[in-house]
């Protein structure tokens, strides 16, 4: 029997979308409201998924109170109310698309985590846009 507990968290970030060896048309082509050069914000939302077996002593399967702590500190921390492409070393050369964002959030957390637990993860960049990575 294998079950998965969610915990769901949010942070506030400003972003822009643009590549260096593009000019500025393509980049707007490309990347539209995303590229706006004096950056923008995103209230992003996400829902942590973790997948295992209820321990027989616990009844749980893993301590959610441990789990938002350690999604604090990884997540919540890192990125809330950052500039994304000036603050976090990660998209230094990387586009901070929804899409980088959350591979970044899965190898934060999964660092973490017991092995034997699976993981996943749904970030909304928008209520109507969303992706999900599982590593
Ligand atoms: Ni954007």
């Amino acid at each position: 029997m294998s079950l998965t507990v969610y915990r769901k968290s949010h942070f506030n970030a400003a972003h822009r979308l643009y590549r260096n060896d593009w000019d500025d048309k393509k980049n707007k082509a490309v990347f539209g409201k995303c590229n706006n050069p004096n950056y923008h914000g995103h209230n992003y939302e996400f829902e942590v998924g973790v997948t295992g077996d209820i321990n027989p002593e616990t009844g749980f399967l893993i301590d959610i109170e441990k789990l938002k702590t350690i999604i604090k500190e990884e997540v919540e921390d890192y990125l809330d109310h950052k500039n994304l492409n000036l603050d976090i070393p990660e998209f230094k050369e990387l586009n901070p698309t929804m899409e980088n964002i959350v591979v970044l959030i899965w190898n934060k957390l999964r660092k973490r985590l017991n092995s034997n637990y699976g993981l996943s993860i749904k970030l909304f960049e928008t209520p109507r846009n969303f992706v999900i990575y599982n590593g």
